[in-house]
């Protein structure tokens, strides 16, 4: 099945037969941006040729225009499982979208209120509710990690929840470690002090099915370029607080939902993308014999992704752990797989991450070194400024890239 997955994906992906000095280019870096299928790229360049208008004109490109953002906003309510389109809002990116939403919800906030973050988080879920919190005397509270596994300390967790608690900002999974957060239940507390919950969902997404109805939050947030699609922030509210909240909008954009949250002109051609890419991903479940609805394919796709991606996080944990003296930080257990995404970060005793990364890159392997943005836990694990090496892993990656990889690693180490 797994190989089956890998073969089906590649097929579609024209940049994975990319060749660097005469062999093909390895993409491991994927939690920076996934490549993209042929259909995504044609879906941008067939806006362009035919339907290419702004939003709400009589004329016809304009109104083709708005009927494939409209699909494209359909096709994401079937990707995080709402009922309801017109709760999906589209941005420039989730960093972008979070910062204008968390300026919305702060207008509720009183001195004295309090708000929880936490540290395993990308600094995009951390900072637009920390500046909102400064800027209204709220109280923020961080969530304290577990060092040695890179997971959310729960009992730092419940400390910092009391009946003042106005919001939980949390992630899914991170995006520098790859640890799987237990948000549901985290939501299930949140709920009982009646705070509101905002997931990241952006490193989620590409891994694992969404389902907003089952969670519980309030908001939850992604970036199609991570899942296959283009550079598009996707912000999912309920419908309720999507309604009454009061965004930072000009005059003359509607009141209605979704366009009063979508302020100013949008990339429509990447918005057409984005359907595209939901497309690809459930036809993958087509693939696999699921012949229902497109929400019925894409939790099909995920099955079939997340059961071929531990093995590729088993496989990448056992090749960097055998290549040399490397420290993995993070979820390392077999027994403990399903806790994780093959998103895997290290260090070496004897080389910088970015002298790593160097070596990797000359070669034709693309990875990142750093901290990705998830600098509350870089900050936590006491590894900057250097950060961590990265290796993220999607299904469209092999064993044999994992193999290439580690004889580059054991040559570098
Ligand atoms: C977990 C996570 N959250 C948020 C972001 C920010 O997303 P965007 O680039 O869409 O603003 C990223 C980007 O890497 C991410 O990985």
């Amino acid at each position: 099945m797994s190989i089956r997955l890998a073969r089906l994906a590649r097929a579609q992906f024209p940049a994975l037969a990319r060749l660097h000095h005469g062999r093909p280019l390895i993409f491991f870096d994927g939690p920076a941006g996934s490549q993209v299928p042929y259909r995504v790229i044609a879906a941008i360049s067939n806006y362009y040729l035919k339907h290419n208008a702004n939003h709400g004109g009589a004329f016809i490109t304009s109104q083709e225009s708005d009927a494939s953002t409209d699909q494209a906003r359909q096709a994401c309510a079937d990707l995080l499982g709402s009922n309801d389109p017109n709760e999906i809002i589209f941005g420039a990116n989730m960093t972008t979208l979070t910062f204008a939403l968390s300026r919305a919800i702060a207008q509720t906030w009183k001195a004295g209120d309090e708000i929880i973050v936490s540290r395993l988080d990308h600094d995009a879920n951390v900072t637009p509710w920390v500046r909102a919190a400064e800027e209204r005397g709220v109280v923020v509270r961080h969530i304290e990690i577990d060092p040695v596994d890179c997971t959310l300390n729960l009992e730092s967790f419940h400390r910092c929840l009391t009946d003042r608690t106005k919001l939980l900002a949390v992630g899914c999974v991170s995006n520098a470690v790859g640890t799987r957060n237990p948000f549901r239940e985290m939501i299930a507390s949140a709920k009982q002090v009646g705070a509101w919950v905002f997931l990241d969902a952006v490193h989620h997404a590409p891994h694992l099915a969404m389902d907003v109805s089952a969670w519980g939050a309030d908001f939850v947030c992604c970036s199609a370029y991570k899942f296959f699609g283009p550079h598009v922030g996707i912000l999912w509210g309920k419908r309720e607080h999507l309604e009454t909240l009061r965004p930072y909008k000009v005059r003359p954009c509607p009141e209605t939902l979704p366009d009063r949250w979508m302020t100013g002109t949008q990339n429509f051609a990447a918005i057409a993308g984005v359907a595209a890419a939901i497309d690809y991903l459930s036809d993958i479940g087509a693939s696999f014999g699921e012949t229902g609805s497109r929400r019925q394919r894409l939790w099909k796709a995920f099955e079939a992704i997340e059961d071929y991606e531990k093995q590729l996080s088993q496989y990448l944990l056992q090749t960097i752990a055998q290549a040399g003296p490397f420290w993995i930080y993070g979820i390392t257990e077999p027994s403990r797989l399903q806790q994780r995404v093959p998103t895997i970060s290290f260090t070496s005793r004897t080389k910088s991450p970015k002298e790593i990364v160097q070596g990797l890159a000359e070669r034709g392997i693309c990875a990142w070194a750093g901290n990705f943005y998830a600098l509350p836990l870089t900050e936590a694990l006491q590894v900057e400024p250097q950060g961590l090496v990265r290796i993220g892993a999607l299904h469209y990656n092999t064993f044999e890239e994992i193999e290439m990889f580690g004889k580059a690693l054991k040559e570098l180490a």
